[in-house]
């Protein structure tokens, strides 16, 4: 996953590269170490490359100092201090990002991925293992298992990884005690049972003092297991991707000049060849690759991982979102998956509200049309739940504006794991696992229809257009909005007004005022309004509709220059006071839950077309503005 993966970007590209080409020939184990704060990740990865001597004369001169300055174990050698990069996680004393090591032993090369503990963080969590092969489950042998072990473990199995390594770490702090190690082994066998791993090894530790992680403690003589480092040395990883059907996502079109057009991007998947048959994935289309360029000369192959362009033999048309792949095993192309999400925002994830879904191939507007049930991290309980809170994990349905193509994630981890955008602050707010296409959306079919939007408003002689009328309850939309209909209307223009207190009376009667009734609410009427525009009306919409993100998601669904934003900007305090319905009233003394501007907010439009300042200005006046507007804009 692009973003995944760049969240955290390499250290020292280069170096790294130059480093891993030194080592080709030995196999590659991705890690990545998880469990709550204090159980010592960062420790433990110290420990790893201290004992194996990996650590780099500058990195251990450095360390020496830092850990006079910030160190939280004495004169020891703070190894935390080698793995936590950022000087403000040590000022914080946690880890807030992922950190990716390298190290290699005779027999393997390693890259690990330190993810922090703290329970705001399960998002650079899911970061770290959206690559790895296995995962440490850390637990502090004196606390057990806890809910932060189990999320992590089940995150862990939803993004793919099949290994664990349970260290059971600090049992230096429980003397040693074999009982203690063998209570918090059934625990998690107990727990993990359903994950689908494929292997679990339990192993005693202390990162601190060094015991079962590089060499055999003689502290734990009843330990007959396997210690840390190899374990990972020798724990076979199902990993061939270079062996499944041939996934490539075009980056972009290159055309230096007209002679030349290929396609570049990295093969996600597989293997291609000059002479193979490829497919576009969505339109169906076949050629064969004639070139595989490189700034070093062209390939005669390329593999999982190399970042190639290529030149097909026929002149089809592939664009960024597509993907060439092998023709006989086809991704899905669909606008409707189930998936399992991880939800990391503090704000919560609502049905029917609009993200930005991106893969590693394609990127397009999605809402989840139905949350199927939450997973409670304790006993895998499928719970009914309207909404997905920070760290909570589901099934949904998700619907997509535009069809993409996909694997389901069990079949392939790149091209079938998704991360979800929110569209206003663009900050990663879920990621998410394909389950299966649904069935639905491959039977039903746009029908084309030879009466058109445009013939339909030609014989009305107007431009279809929806006036969406935002503002408090009470703020004056309804009359402002009545006012011009019916000004539009004796002027013969064909209109509908659909009014929040009358369309919750019929379509939306089964909705109250939560923020996800508020959502369904807006998300229904603009489909309604749409429907009206394709009718070719002039459309009035008077909702208070209260969130941006609901706002945008209407003007998305329209034309271009088909959505009117009219911000029907009057003060709560004036609101309040003329309480036309007596509800502020009630609201107020707490007899009215989540009112607006009472208990439940109203984020004002940043950019509407229109904002009428209401105080001190008649219903007339504010017509008249709107119709300025208007003519000015060519709408009548
Ligand atoms: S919206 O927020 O979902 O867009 P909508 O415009 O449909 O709201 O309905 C708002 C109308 O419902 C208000 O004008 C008011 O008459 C009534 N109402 C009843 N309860 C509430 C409430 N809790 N908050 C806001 N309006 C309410």
């Amino acid at each position: 996953m692009d973003d995944l993966a760049t969240a955290a970007a390499l250290p020292d590209a280069e170096d790294i590269r130059a480093y891993l080409a030194a080592q080709s020939g030995k196999t590659l184990l991705r890690f990545l170490t998880c469990g709550s704060v204090d159980d010592g990740k960062s420790t433990l990865i110290g420990r790893l490359l201290y004992d194996t001597k990996l650590i780099f004369e500058d990195q251990l001169a450095a360390l020496e100092s830092d850990s006079r300055k910030h160190g939280t174990v004495g004169t020891d050698i703070d190894f935390a201090l080698l793995v936590d990069g950022l000087e403000a996680e040590r000022e914080q004393g946690i880890t807030i990002d992922v950190a990716y090591r390298f190290f290699a032993t005779d027999k393997r090369k390693f890259i690990v991925a330190d993810t922090p503990g703290h329970e705001q963080y399960t998002r650079n969590m899911a970061t770290g293992a959206s690559t790895a092969d296995l995962a440490i489950v850390l637990v502090d042998a004196r606390a057990g298992v806890l809910r932060q072990t189990r999320r992590h473990s089940i995150i862990a199995a939803m993004l793919g990884i099949r290994n664990i390594v349970l260290a059971v770490n600090k049992i230096d702090l429980v003397d040693y005690a074999e009982d203690v190690f063998e209570q918090i082994v059934e625990d998690y066998r107990g727990f993990a049972a359903d994950l689908g791993f494929q292997s679990i090894v339990p192993i005693p530790m202390s990162a601190r003092f060094g015991d079962n992680v590089t060499g055999r403690s003689d502290r734990m003589p009843w330990y007959k297991g396997p210690v840390l480092l190899s374990h990972l040395e020798t724990v076979e990883v199902e990993r061939d991707a270079a062996a499944r059907p041939l996934r490539f996502p075009v980056q972009y079109v290159s055309r230096p000049n007209l002679d030349f057009r290929g396609f570049a991007g990295t093969v996600a998947a597989g293997r291609v060849a000059a002479g193979d048959e490829v497919v576009v994935a969505k339109s169906g289309k076949r050629s064969r690759v004639a070139r595989i360029v490189t700034q070093d000369g062209d390939l005669e192959e390329a593999v999982e991982g190399q970042a190639v362009t290529l030149v097909l033999e026929d002149e089809i048309e592939v664009s960024r979102g597509n993907m060439l792949v092998a023709p006989d095993a086809r991704p899905h192309v669909a606008d409707q998956f189930a998936a399992n999400v991880v939800w990391f925002d503090e704000h919560a994830m609502i049905p029917g509200r609009s993200y930005i879904l991106r893969t590693e191939v394609d990127q397009t507007s999605a809402t989840v049309s139905e949350l199927k049930y939450r997973v409670n991290v304790n006993n895998f309980a499928h719970e009914a739940a309207k909404s997905l809170e920070l760290n909570e994990v589901g099934v949904c349905n998700l619907s997509l504006q535009a069809p993409i193509a996909f694997d389901r994630f069990a079949d392939d981890r790149t091209t079938g794991g998704f991360i979800l955008i929110d569209r206003l602050t663009n900050a990663t707010v879920g990621a998410g696992m394909i389950l299966h296409p649904l069935r639905r959306a491959e039977n039903i079919h746009w029908q084309a229809l030879d009466v058109d939007k445009g013939s339909r408003a030609a014989l009305k002689h107007q431009k279809p257009v929806v006036l969406w009328f935002t503002g408090l309850s009470g703020s004056g939309k309804s009359t402002i909005a009545n006012l011009l209909e019916k000004k539009l209307h004796v002027a013969g223009r064909h209109t509908y007004l659909l009014d929040g207190d009358n369309v919750r009376h019929g379509l939306n009667r089964d909705l109250g005022f939560t923020e996800e009734d508020r959502v369904e609410n807006i998300r229904r009427v603009a489909e309604v309004a749409r429907l009206m525009a394709d009718a070719g009306l002039m459309v009035f919409v008077s909702f208070i509709s209260p969130f941006r993100a609901e706002r945008r998601m209407a003007r998305d669904l329209m034309g271009e220059g088909e959505f009117v934003e009219i911000f029907v900007d009057t003060p709560f305090e004036e609101c309040a006071r003329r309480d036309p319905k007596g509800l502020y009233a009630r609201a107020l003394k707490g007899e009215i839950k989540n009112f607006t501007g009472v208990d439940s907010p109203y984020e004002p439009p940043e950019a509407a077309e229109v904002h009428l300042e209401t105080l001190n200005r008649t219903p007339e006046e504010m017509v008249e503005a709107i119709e300025a507007w208007l003519r000015e804009q060519g709408y009548c």
